[in-house]
C-alpha cells in the first residue's frame, strides 16, 4: 500500500488532471477516487500524507467529497491537505473543508485552490444570473492559456507538500465578509441536491452512443435502446453526461439549445467512468 494517498472527485477532468499532476510528481503515491467503494481502505497506520482533490461545486463541497470525508477515520496522524479546482469564484469553500475535517477530528494542514476552466453554464442558477455567451471562455486558446497558468501553480503546490508546508486555515470572516459567508451558506442550502432536482434534457441530435451513460457518476442515466433517460433524481452535480456528450445533445434547463461544453482535454470519458467501476 501507498504512503501518500490522492483521493479524487472530478466531473469534467480537472481535479483529476490535477491529481495526476500532483501525484507524478510525488513518491510512493496512489490516486483513487473517492466513488470507489473500498477507498477508505486504503487509509492504514503506515499513511504518511492524504490529499482531496475536487472541484468546488456552488462555494461548497460536492456531495460526494462530503459523504467521503464523514467516513474517514485516522488512527495515526497524518498530513492532511486539500485542492480545490473551481470556475474563478471559489467562494469560502475553504472554511467549510476545515469545518467537517474538524468534525472528524482531522487537522487540514494545507489547502489550495486553482482556477481552471468553468465546467457550467451556471445551469441551476437563476436565468438572470445565467452567462449565454461561455463558449467565448472555452476556445482552444483560452483553454491552452489557463491550463498553462495551472501547470505553474501545480509547481508550487507540489513544492509545499514535499516541504509538508502548513498553510494558513482563514478564519470565519467578520463585517459583510460574514455576511457574504452565511449568503453562501444559504446558496448551498438552497441547492442542495435534496431539494434540488437538476433536470437534463436531451435533443434529435443525440446518436445514442451511450457515453452519458457511462459517465454518471450517480448512474441515473440508463438508455433505452437508443435514449439517455434520467431514472432517478439522485444526481452528483458533476456535469459529465452534459459536457462529454460528442453531439452537444444533452441540456440542462436555460441551456438547451447554446453550444459550448468543456472537459479537460486530456481526461477521457473512461477516466471519468473509471471511477465508479
Ligand atoms: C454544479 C457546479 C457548481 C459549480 N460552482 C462553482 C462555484 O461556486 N465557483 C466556481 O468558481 N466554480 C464553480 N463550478 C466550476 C467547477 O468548480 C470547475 O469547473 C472545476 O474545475 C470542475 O472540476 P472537475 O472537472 O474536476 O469536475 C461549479 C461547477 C458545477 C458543475
Amino acid at each position: 500500500m501507498s504512503k501518500n494517498i490522492i483521493f479524487y472527485f472530478t466531473g469534467t477532468g480537472n481535479s483529476l488532471a490535477v491529481a495526476r499532476s500532483i501525484g507524478s510528481a510525488m513518491t510512493d503515491v496512489a490516486l483513487i477516487p473517492m466513488l470507489k467503494e473500498d477507498a477508505h481502505t486504503y487509509i492504514n497506520t503506515h499513511t504518511e500524507s492524504i490529499g482531496l482533490i475536487y472541484p468546488i461545486h456552488v462555494n461548497q463541497l460536492p456531495i460526494p467529497v462530503i459523504q467521503f470525508i464523514k467516513k474517514i477515520h485516522l488512527s495515526s496522524k497524518v498530513y492532511f491537505y486539500a485542492v480545490a479546482t473551481h470556475g474563478g469564484i471559489p467562494g469560502m469553500s475553504r472554511l467549510y473543508m476545515n469545518k467537517i475535517l474538524k468534525k472528524q477530528g482531522i487537522d487540514l494542514e494545507a489547502y489550495y485552490e486553482i482556477e481552471m476552466l468553468n465546467n457550467t453554464p451556471k445551469g441551476i442558477a437563476p436565468k438572470f444570473l445565467m452567462r449565454l455567451n461561455w463558449e467565448l471562455d472555452i476556445t482552444p486558446e483560452k483553454v491552452e492559456q489557463k491550463l498553462s497558468a495551472m501547470q505553474i501553480e501545480i509547481e508550487r503546490i507540489v513544492k509545499d507538500l514535499k516541504d509538508r508546508k502548513e498553510t494558513t486555515v482563514q478564519k470565519p470572516p467578520r463585517g459583510t465578509g460574514r455576511m457574504m459567508y452565511w449568503m453562501m451558506q444559504l446558496m448551498w442550502l438552497i441547492s442542495n441536491p435534496s431539494k434540488t432536482k437538476l433536470q437534463f434534457l436531451v435533443d434529435d441530435s443525440c446518436i445514442g452512443c451511450g457515453i452519458c451513460e457511462q459517465v454518471c457518476t450517480t448512474k441515473r442515466i440508463k438508455m433505452n435502446g437508443e435514449r439517455p433517460e434520467w431514472v432517478h433524481e439522485h444526481c452528483n452535480f458533476c456535469y459529465a453526461c452534459f459536457n462529454y456528450c460528442p453531439k452537444e445533445a444533452i441540456g440542462v434547463k436555460y441551456y438547451t439549445k447554446k453550444l459550448g461544453r468543456y472537459h479537460h482535454p486530456d481526461i477521457s470519458a473512461q477516466d471519468i467512468a473509471a471511477q465508479i467501476k
